[in-house]
């Protein structure tokens, strides 16, 4: 009998790609559900990068303790950044989780689930030898929808001072072209016309000649592939070539994610980001120089330890000065074994209170960003089906949420679309005839 499989996934995409990559790599013995209560295994697939991550995913487990007594074969497994990092503590104090499986290892969750259950708990939270992505199972052929991720590059070797992604995530990995390739051609097969190439830091990507702008000229020779973008960078390994890239590979959309995290010198280095805010603002003259309509979107943290007022108003002029299209802002939270931690602390209430004068200010420049697209025509990738009959909703080259009353059109359509309206959270237009 087919099993089934409930994956909660936290954090960020590279999660959501290992999440489908799990399921697939259990092969057809599991099939997938939304519901735990109906499942075989529940695999918790855990984020680590803020606060009391690991204290979330132990009350998460709690909620499982009434499932598991009423069906002991239930297996419960916990995955991702946050089984890296407490390894067997997660059974030491959650003596019902049967697996505990690292980024790097699960290529090894065929063998794990096998074992769980046993009266010994299955634990792999190894940085192996071997490619874990040679070792999983191929997507199976089913089809997909129109947009994918695709990683192509793991691990972080930066160190920034507030950051566990080189703890937990382990040194910089790139997948040789080949492979990306190769996975992009079947993802396109299916279906796919947008893909998201993913990397903890994926414009250090160097499994292709070029780098990634060279790996993505590759991937614009593949016909029926139209869009692609990707996520997420760092100022400096933002290349003339990746720059270029901006200006010349029509496939390439006009958006960017490009982090900052703050606009103080003092701060900036402090942080270990190794590069000054006036780098960034040259940085992002250069790129709008290559393509003067992309849209720029970025992370910021306030209440690093040590920022002060000014260090503060440096960050707001640093967004003035660049108009974020979208904007990510977080209250510093230390992360155990993390050189910031061990620092003197921002108040929590400074923190508040900059963290809503920032997004007050980010949330501002986003709604303009929507608001100038009122009157243009923009090209929408079509996802899935509005909430009002006929109506479609999909996403422009800018990633703006777009709905049009499009009866006819199917999933997977590129069409030029007037907007002419601007929403809380997306736009609305109409087709070009
Ligand atoms: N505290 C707050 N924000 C953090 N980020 C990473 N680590 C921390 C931390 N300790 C944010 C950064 C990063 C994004 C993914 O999460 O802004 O770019
Ligand atoms: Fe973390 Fe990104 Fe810095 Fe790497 S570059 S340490 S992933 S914030």
């Amino acid at each position: 009998m087919v099993k089934k499989l409930y994956i909660k996934t936290y954090g960020c995409q590279m999660n959501v790609y290992d999440s489908e990559r799990m399921a697939e790599a259990l092969g057809d013995r599991y099939e997938p559900t939304d519901r735990p209560d109906d499942a075989d295994m529940i695999l918790l697939n855990t984020c680590h990068i803020r606060e009391k991550a690991a204290e979330k995913v132990y009350s998460e487990l709690g909620r499982f303790k009434g499932l598991k007594a009423a069906k002991p074969d239930l297996k419960i497994g916990v995955a991702g950044c946050v089984a890296q990092a407490e390894g067997a503590e997660i059974v030491r104090r959650q003596p019902m989780v049967d697996l505990v499986v690292g980024p790097q290892s699960y290529h090894r969750l065929p063998e794990l689930e096998a074992r769980a259950g046993a009266k010994t708990p299955a634990i792999d939270t190894d940085f192996p030898e071997e490619d874990k992505f040679a070792h999983l199972a191929r997507r199976p052929k089913a089809a997909r929808g129109p947009t994918a991720f695709l990683t192509v590059q793991e691990g972080c070797d930066k160190f920034c001072a507030f950051c566990v992604v080189p703890y937990t995530r382990g040194a910089e990995v790139s997948r040789p072209a080949e492979t990306v390739l190769a996975e992009a051609r079947d993802l396109v097969e299916r279906g796919v016309r947008e893909i998201t190439l993913l990397g903890q830091n994926v414009n250090a990507y160097h499994g292709h000649e070029g780098g990634l702008a060279g790996l993505i000229r590759a991937l614009a020779g593949i016909d029926g592939l139209a869009r692609i973008r990707f996520t997420t960078s760092h100022p400096n390994d933002m290349d003339e070539a990746l720059i270029a890239a901006h200006g010349d590979c029509e496939k390439l959309m006009p958006y960017l994610h490009l982090p900052v995290q703050s606009g103080s010198d003092r701060i900036l280095k402090a942080m270990n980001r190794k590069h000054r805010a006036e780098e960034y603002l040259r940085l992002v003259e250069r790129l709008r120089a290559a393509r003067p309509d992309l849209l720029l979107s970025g992370d910021f943290i306030v209440g690093f330890p040590g920022e002060t007022e000014a260090d503060f108003a440096d960050t707001m002029a640093l967004v003035e000065a660049v108009g974020y299209g979208q904007s990510y802002s977080f209250k510093y939270s230390p992360r155990p074994g993390t050189p910031a931690a061990e620092r003197e602390q921002v108040d929590e209430d400074v923190k508040d209170e900059r963290l809503q004068r920032l997004q007050a200010l980010l949330n501002r420049q986003q709604e303009a960003a929507q608001a100038a697209m009122v009157g243009r025509e923009v090209s929408v990738l079509f996802e899935k089906p509005g909430r009002l009959p006929g109506q479609m909703g999909g996403k422009s080259e800018y990633l703006h949420a777009v709905h049009v009353h499009a009866p006819g059109v199917a999933r997977g359509e590129i069409r030029r679309v007037r907007i002419t309206e601007s929403a809380s959270h997306s736009l609305g237009g109409v087709l070009v005839p």
